[in-house]
């Protein structure tokens, strides 16, 4: 992953934990109105990609013990990992696009309900995204992928397609680089990657008639199967993130100015609204900042946060970077990962940071985005995570009104039922996240993902472990 000049080490520190009675007493453990639902507590678990589906995306038992885990830490708000829209494969990632999924759903809505005693409101994120292929090796590429064009003929001056075929195979990256289009040539370096502006590719022209439809669908099965909300994956290296952001330049009026942009957001928001009804809570998540040459920055953000709320979206989750556009260079074989580059480290800051270090970088640009829809009129909750991992870095930035619900990816992790020790004043107990992103490593190898404090720790207790049989596949349970 990229890291920042400095490298400046920063040590996680929670603070002092409170008391049982300070717990109670606490904003973060108050209740909250999320439009038609109540939350217990403003606590939240963002959404995590496990890597415990199977090939077809179906739940399975780890799948049902790596929510029930979390579930027991009784946190307000449980979002399941990105879980995708359509009905194609995509590896061992959660999928909701057909009804023969909604019975595996429902049986982890009933273990989150069960195993949080009722206190936990699950949602589920829906996610779209666009095709990505492996980095091709040379031989590859430019004996099969790639389609010579008159302009590869008339740079070489050849005629015979072999020929330049072969002109490839021989030749240097550096002059390979000053033939093939820029597209072309990250097609090489990169592996192919679509773009919502490919209006070339009709089923990327005709995404603005296929989504509403899509996420639509999905969100009614997610109510059937009983999760109580859904949240639209709209940030990160996505289909929706990108119709977001400026590089979104579509000529058909889903592109350009920024209410360009928001359209299809809206009318996917506004098509599942229709699909669920206004008693069922649907929310988003989107960037507070792309963290990119060219991408969107805070002003969109807000302006985006107001337009959401607007339209009635019931809860505004933030997250920023984690896209593809300065992703590291993956080797033969692999495919990009979204999570390399600088944008990367802005989404999962590690310890190794600059002056600002891991720790809360989100919160000031979600502050805005919250001034900015509290002043539009709405009072529509904000969720805010990045680095969060302490009861008194949570409770001030609800003090001071930055946000409304505190998310925890890594550090609920670390310790899946950290909310619940320190509501029971047993903060002392908590297993404090370092921020080393070993879990963020495996992800990237989609491996199954575990935290490196605990997947050693008890092997022989008779949990599950991992197919190489090395680690545990959830944290040592705790009793209360
Ligand atoms: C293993 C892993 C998987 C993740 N998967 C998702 C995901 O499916 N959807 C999403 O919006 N964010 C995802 N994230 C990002 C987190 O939700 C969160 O925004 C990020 O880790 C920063 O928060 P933290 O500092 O509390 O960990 C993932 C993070 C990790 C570590
Ligand atoms: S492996 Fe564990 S300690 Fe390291 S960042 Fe992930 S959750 Fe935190």
């Amino acid at each position: 992953m990229w890291k920042p000049a400095a490298k400046i080490k920063h040590t996680a520190d929670p603070g002092p934990w409170p008391s049982r009675e300070q717990a109670a007493a606490s904003r973060l453990f108050s209740p909250i109105e999320l439009g038609p639902i109540h939350l217990a507590q403003r606590t939240w678990v963002p959404a995590m990609v496990p890597w415990r589906a199977t090939e077809e995306g179906a739940v399975t038992q780890d799948v049902l013990d790596w929510y029930g885990a979390m579930a027991r830490g009784r946190p307000g708000g449980l979002v399941i990992e990105a879980t995708g829209v359509r009905d194609v494969p995509s590896g061992p990632l959660l999928r909701i696009g057909h009804d023969r999924f909604i019975p595996g759903l429902r049986e982890l809505a009933s273990v989150v309900r069960r195993e949080s005693a009722g206190e936990t409101k699950l949602f589920i994120q829906l996610i779209d995204f666009l095709a990505i292929k492996r980095r091709p090796s040379k031989e590859n590429y430019f004996n099969r992928f790639l389609e010579i064009t008159e302009a590869h003929r008339s740079h070489l001056g050849l005629s015979d397609d072999r020929a330049v075929r072969d002109w490839f195979l021989d030749a240097e990256d550096a002059a390979i680089a000053e033939v093939l289009s820029e597209r072309e040539l990250e097609a090489y370096r990169m592996g192919y990657r679509e773009r919502v502006t490919d209006m070339h590719l009709s089923h990327i022209a005709e995404l603005p008639r296929i989504l509403p439809g899509l996420f639509a669908d999905a969100a009614r099965r997610a109510k059937q199967a009983g999760i109580d909300g859904v949240e639209l994956h709209y940030a990160h290296a996505y289909t929706m993130a990108s119709f977001l952001s400026p590089k979104n330049t579509r000529p058909d009026g889903y592109g350009g100015a920024r209410e360009k942009r928001a359209r299809l957001p809206l009318e996917v928001f506004a098509a599942v609204r229709d699909a669920v009804g206004s008693d069922y809570p649907v929310g988003c998540r989107f960037l507070a900042e792309e963290c990119i040459a060219g991408g969107g920055e805070l002003d969109d953000a807000c302006y985006f946060g107001a337009a959401f709320a607007r339209a009635g979206m019931d809860f505004l989750s933030t997250s920023r970077g984690g896209k593809f556009d300065d992703a590291k260079q993956p080797p033969v074989g692999a495919a990009a990962y979204p999570y390399t580059g600088r944008s990367g480290y802005e989404c999962m800051p590690a310890y190794l940071s600059d002056e600002q270090g891991p720790f809360g970088r989100n919160v000031e640009p979600t502050a805005a985005i919250r001034r900015a829809v509290r002043a539009a009129g709405f009072t529509t909750p904000v969720v805010v995570t990045g680095g969060i991992h302490g009861f008194e870095a949570a409770e001030a930035l609800l003090r001071d009104e930055k946000a409304d619900i505190v998310g925890a990816a890594r550090q609920t992790l670390a310790d899946p039922v950290w909310f619940r020790k320190v509501r029971l004043g047993r903060g002392a107990e908590v297993r404090v996240c370092e921020y080393t992103n070993y879990c963020e490593g495996l992800d990237q190898k989609h491996k199954m993902v575990t935290c490196k404090l605990w997947d050693r720790v008890d092997l022989e207790d008779g949990s599950r472990r991992t197919p190489d049989g090395k680690r545990r596949t959830t944290a040592p349970r705790w009793t209360e």
